[in-house]
């Protein structure tokens, strides 16, 4: 994929843009913000619009409200909070479309930024209805999108407005594009994937985009099990998804011909449930699990030779935590982990909505080189799949 037109060819003095930014942050119970490492990503994108002078209209969506305006979805909050990281005033206005927003926006001077109301209050965004698209082009004259994380959604913000705005990809968006895409176009070699999560069906595209060009690939988080299923182990009551045990062990047999090799755990951390306590918690080998227990996380032993792995990588891709990290009885696999990868020297990428606030939580985040803003998204680009947010991006002029 050749470099997408971005800040560089822009000359956006004086014109008003329109910036689709992905701050669907997770939200605490009081609706305040969790985290806000994607609005984070997004300031220097903003900081050199509003340098420029341009007069920035930020628009995002937050959370599923599925065409209605749910007030605890609103993205008021967000301006505001937007407004303390930019240490500047960000308006805010209660829609996203129609002559009061268009209004402001016209009436928006340049330097200063304005910020919509959730774009999923209107059911034609994710409909990606082409009216509705028009109505949110004529706030703008130029589209930036630096909303990596909804770049896998064809909606009216991400797809449809750019087939009537000059379309740039923003810092954020270039940056996600070039450091993910070095692992698929030219990656320094070792190649080491790191794969973990819950569900091996939700990975399986990354796992067989990625197994051809890898040199290892390792195995962790609660999927693992299905593969230690697949090698025909006991694995009492970890979460096996029977119906992909098949495909697990067609992987292991393809990897067993192919350049990667795959490292499945040899000992895990195993306990009744995900809530036990800490004396029904126990390390054993992958041949030694219970019948009544699960695997929660890793064991140090395997976490041991993933890190030897790591510290002789070029390159260290990670998706998914290796254990139940949110508890301290099974983080023990993601936080060893993630020193060693901060500790190495190998360009590492790593993303998915869990292990960057696991990383984040860590203090790591700078010891990576860099943190995906995406889930979804870096999953689907992964998988070497077209992202119709960036596939409708200008492309820069000479195509690099
Ligand atoms: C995400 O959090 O992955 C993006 O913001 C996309 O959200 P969605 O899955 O609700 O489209």
């Amino acid at each position: 994929m050749g470099r997408k037109a971005g800040l560089d060819e822009i000359d956006a003095r004086g014109k008003r843009v329109f910036l689709r930014v992905d701050f669907n942050v997770p939200l605490r119970e009081d609706r305040r913000i969790r985290d806000d490492a994607r609005m984070r990503a997004a300031l220097p994108t903003i900081r050199e619009l509003v340098a420029d002078r341009a007069a920035v209209i930020v628009a995002t969506h937050l959370g599923r409200p599925k065409g209605q305006v749910l007030p605890a979805l609103s993205t008021r909050p967000l301006a505001e909070h937007l407004g303390l990281l930019l240490g500047a005033e960000v308006t805010w206005v209660p829609d996203c479309v129609g002559p009061e927003v268009e209004d402001a926006a016209t009436t928006l001077r340049p330097g200063q930024v304005m910020m919509l109301e959730n774009l999923r209050f209107h059911p034609e965004e994710e409909a990606n209805h082409p009216a509705f698209a028009r109505s949110l082009a004529r706030l703008a004259n130029l589209y930036v999108n630096d909303a990596f994380g909804t770049a896998h959604r064809a909606h009216a913000s991400t797809e449809g407005i750019a087939h009537y705005l000059p379309a740039y990809a923003g810092r954020l968006m270039a940056r996600e594009l070039a450091q993910l895409g070095g692992i698929l176009d030219n990656p320094t070699r070792p190649l080491v994937a790191i794969m973990g999560g819950s569900k091996l069906s939700t990975k399986l595209g990354v796992i067989n985009h990625l197994l051809p060009r890898l040199d290892d690939l390792c195995l962790g988080g609660a999927m693992a099990a299905t593969f230690l299923r697949a090698q025909g182990l006991s694995v009492g009551k970890s979460l096996v998804e029977d119906e992909f045990v098949a495909q697990a062990a067609e992987i292991l047999s393809r990897a067993s011909r192919g350049p990667a090799k795959v490292e499945l755990p040899s000992d895990v951390v195993v306990a009744p449930s995900p809530d036990a306590a800490a004396d029904q918690v126990r390390q054993c080998p992958v041949g030694d699990i219970g019948s009544q227990e699960m695997i929660l996380d890793v064991g140090p032993a395997t976490v041991n030779g993933w890190a030897r792995l790591v510290a002789t990588a070029g390159t260290v891709v990670w998706n998914g935590p290796l254990g139940v990290y949110e508890n301290p009885l099974f983080a023990g696999g993601t936080r060893e982990l993630a020193q060693a990868i901060a500790a190495s020297s190998a360009v590492s990428v790593t993303g998915g909505g869990d292990l960057q606030a696991a990383i984040d939580g860590m203090g790591l985040t700078s010891g990576f080189t860099h943190v995906s803003t995406g889930g979804g998204a870096t999953l689907e680009f992964l998988e070497g799949r077209e992202l119709p947010g960036v596939a409708v991006l200008m492309d820069a002029a000479g195509g690099e």
